[in-house]
């Protein structure tokens, strides 16, 4: 019999749960193992608090947004945060996953959960990525679960901002999350009807936003809607950081929308006003995509690690469950401005600020 452990790292997202379901079902109906739930991502192997996954256990857990194991975004075992600066405690890992007798590790994260993880493979530990984020972001999968759900939750407010942005007749501002990448807006702004869209991709010119904004007031439009990724950027002018990063943690945007109104006040008489939706888009029950997306990646994951193919993470390929070796996992995916989603957008008559 083998055991196995599996912890979530980063950010948490909808769609963890039915991973963390998933992996136990395979694992004690499907192979007969023994699988042990590592808490607080990373920290959880450094700090050895893991506790045995039953069926009992994971029972329910389809439809619950967050993690029952709990998340971390500053526990990288290479740059480990103390008082005295980032520490290598990496070889702590190797070690408990030693003594915990761990046949396998699946580790459910994004592009800093994946980029631990390679070099941890690297150095001999049995271990298979999972890809999350809402951000849908990672490079070597053409989704991520977690997105489908911040999309949908976006569009629902989208609706919502519709409504009383048309009564007040305002400029409603709406930002998003998606750290360097504009695949939450973009999808959001193009399902949700939004007359502008900003994404990190294409640097936005204010005085293009304005006028399509002028124009769109002219033509009889009463209000207008623009969706604008927290990492949206003026031409010439950096990402709106609200905390700088270190070796320890990624940096935190905030604030672009707010920049975008106080431009966008110089330059037209309606009201403006911003909404920031923030980590309601990463909370709550995922959709049906996601527990699907999160079940297969759970399941194949699984099966991966009984053929012993390891060092590698799933993937979503052309509609079907692959896997790439983790290194070709680590990176960031970013819309591309010349692509289909983009063109979509210009079709609709969505301005996109630049190029
Ligand atoms: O990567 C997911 C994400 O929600 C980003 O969209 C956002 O920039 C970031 O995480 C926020 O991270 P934190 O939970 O550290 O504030």
């Amino acid at each position: 019999m083998k055991r196995i452990g599996i912890l979530t790292g980063g950010g948490d997202c909808p769609g963890l749960n039915a991973v963390i379901r998933a992996v136990v079902r395979r694992a004690v109906c499907g192979h007969g193992w023994e699988v042990l739930g590592i808490h607080d991502g990373f920290r959880g192997l450094v700090d050895g608090v893991v506790r045995p996954l039953s069926l009992a256990d994971v029972h329910g857990l389809l439809t619950r947004g967050g993690t029952i194991l709990g998340a971390a975004n500053r526990a990288n075992p290479f740059a480990w945060p103390t008082p005295e600066g980032p520490r290598d405690v990496s070889e702590q890992v190797l070690v408990r996953a030693r003594k915990l007798e761990l046949d396998g590790i699946l580790v459910v994260g994004g592009d800093g959960t994946m980029s631990i993880a390679a070099p941890l493979a690297a150095r001999g530990l049995p271990i298979l990525g999972v890809p999350k984020t809402i951000d849908n972001d990672l490079p070597a999968t053409d989704q991520t679960f977690g997105f489908d759900t911040a999309v949908q939750t976006v569009v629902e407010c989208l609706d919502r901002l519709h409504t009383t942005a048309e009564s007040h007749q305002r400029v409603m501002i709406c930002e998003v999350m998606g750290r360097d990448t504009g695949w939450i807006a973009l999808s959001s702004g193009i399902a949700g009807g939004a007359d502008v869209i900003l994404i990190p991709e294409l640097p936005y010119d204010e005085a293009r936003v304005c006028d399509h904004l002028a124009s769109a007031l002219v033509r009889g439009q009463s209000y207008s809607i623009v969706v604008i990724a927290e990492g949206a950027l003026p031409v010439g002018g950096e990402a709106s950081v609200l905390e700088a990063g270190d070796a320890t943690r990624a940096r935190r945007l905030g604030g672009a929308g707010d920049r975008l109104a106080a431009s966008v006040r110089r330059c037209t008489d309606h009201e403006v006003r911003t909404t920031v939706l923030g980590y309601i888009q990463r909370g709550g029950v995922p959709t049906a995509f996601d527990r699907l997306l999160g079940t297969r990646f759970g399941a194949a994951a699984v099966d991966l690690l009984a053929e012993g193919r390891t060092g590698r993470m799933v993937a979503l390929r052309n509609g079907r469950i692959e896997s790439v070796p983790l290194a070709e996992a680590v990176g960031t995916r970013r819309v591309d401005p010349a692509g289909e989603l983009v063109r979509t957008a210009r079709h609709m008559g969505i301005e996109l600020g630049g190029a």
